[in-house]
């Protein structure tokens, strides 16, 4: 695609309160988030996002790894329920994620309110990571800069009743007019362009970028994400009203039916990150799984990521001068798959 069909993000507020050239951000995910994907997503043009509930002193080394690799910006995100009940976590991680770090921050998991003021009068920008429209609501009475809307096909913890993101990005975009940021079952520019259409300005990956080259993850997990078919994923129970979306095998089917205990979430790192055995342990991925057909540099998913945004802008635009609806990108997809 030529560069004057390929403009420049300019008037995105996403863009603006990032910093970065690209609307695309990297989830936060704890112990993959770390210094060698975070690089390779920023100096790729997108946002990386460093994970902290790994806690200290591996977040500091992490971020000082990054610094080291790559002048472009990136973020810091604060996983407030991980922390609230350790207060001199707390504070360490606030102190330092607020002392001149970065620029943008996110947080997750918790109430706001606890921690917007003081990261704002840091002057860093705040975008919180919500679930369903009563969050975003709330996130928007607290004075956040903006939203991650995540909806219940995305990997991860979810909550019991979650809502998929063809609605809720939609019912909260009616009700909120701070930037969107879309995460939940997007890999390609297909998805982003879907995902502006529904009311975001960005989009966020997880899936996505835990099949990528830098992910620090063994290789079987990868390749069970590529694997794996476009019901790939299912949801079991963590306890209490969470639940968690991971790959499809017979021992999450297990967990999900009643017959096999559910996991403790740490034989993850050690049996399935580290250890590469699908088989002992619960590997989260997103419904997007089904639509991840190799294992990518981070700097390719982001650039295909943009082209193909741009692609699709311009085939739906071309509906405005009576051009078929034709997809061409399915002869691309086809032979990346
Ligand atoms: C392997 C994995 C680990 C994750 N860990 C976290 C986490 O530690 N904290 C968090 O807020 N979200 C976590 N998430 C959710 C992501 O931040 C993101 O919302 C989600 O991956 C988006 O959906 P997608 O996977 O379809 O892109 C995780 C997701 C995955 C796939």
């Amino acid at each position: 695609m030529s560069p004057v069909s390929r403009p420049a993000f300019a008037g995105n507020r996403v863009v603006r309160h990032t910093g970065s050239r690209y609307p695309i951000l990297q989830s936060p995910m704890s112990w993959i988030a770390r210094a060698p994907l975070v690089s390779a997503v920023s100096a790729a043009g997108a946002m990386g996002v460093l994970e902290t509930s790994s806690g200290f002193p591996v977040v500091a080394e992490e971020y000082a790894a990054i610094r080291a690799a790559t002048d472009q910006p990136f973020a810091i995100n604060i996983a407030i329920k991980f922390i609230k009940d350790r207060p001199e976590v707390e504070r360490a991680v606030l102190d330092w994620a607020l002392d001149g770090r970065v620029g943008f921050v996110t947080t997750s998991a918790g109430d706001p309110r606890r921690h917007v003021q003081r990261i704002k009068d840091a002057g860093v920008i705040v975008y919180h990571q919500v679930a369903t429209l009563e969050g975003a609501l709330k996130a928007q009475d607290a004075g956040v800069d903006g939203l991650v809307v995540e909806g219940g096909e995305s990997g991860g913890v979810r909550g019991a009743d979650a809502v998929h993101s063809f609605a809720l990005l939609q019912a909260v975009r009616e009700r909120v007019d701070l930037p969107i940021v879309a995460a939940g079952g997007i890999v390609d520019g297909r998805g982003m362009a879907a995902a502006f259409a529904l009311g975001a300005e960005g989009v966020a990956m997880g899936t996505r970028f835990v099949c990528s080259a830098e992910s620090p993850v063994h290789v079987n997990y990868k390749q069970g994400i590529v694997d794996a078919g476009a019901s790939g994923s299912l949801t079991v129970p963590m306890g209490g009203r969470a639940i968690i979306r991971v790959l499809r095998n017979d021992l999450s089917e297990g967990i999900a039916s009643g017959r096999v205990e559910p996991l403790h979430p740490q034989s993850s790192i050690d049996n399935l990150y580290v250890g590469g055995d699908l088989g002992k342990a619960m590997g989260s991925a997103g419904e997007s799984a089904g639509l991840i057909h190799a294992i990518l540099p981070a700097a390719q998913i982001v650039e295909d990521t943009v082209a193909g945004f741009w692609r699709e802008i311009e085939r739906l635009s071309g509906l405005l001068h009576g051009q078929t609806q034709s997809d061409r990108t399915l002869g691309d997809r086809a032979a990346a798959g």
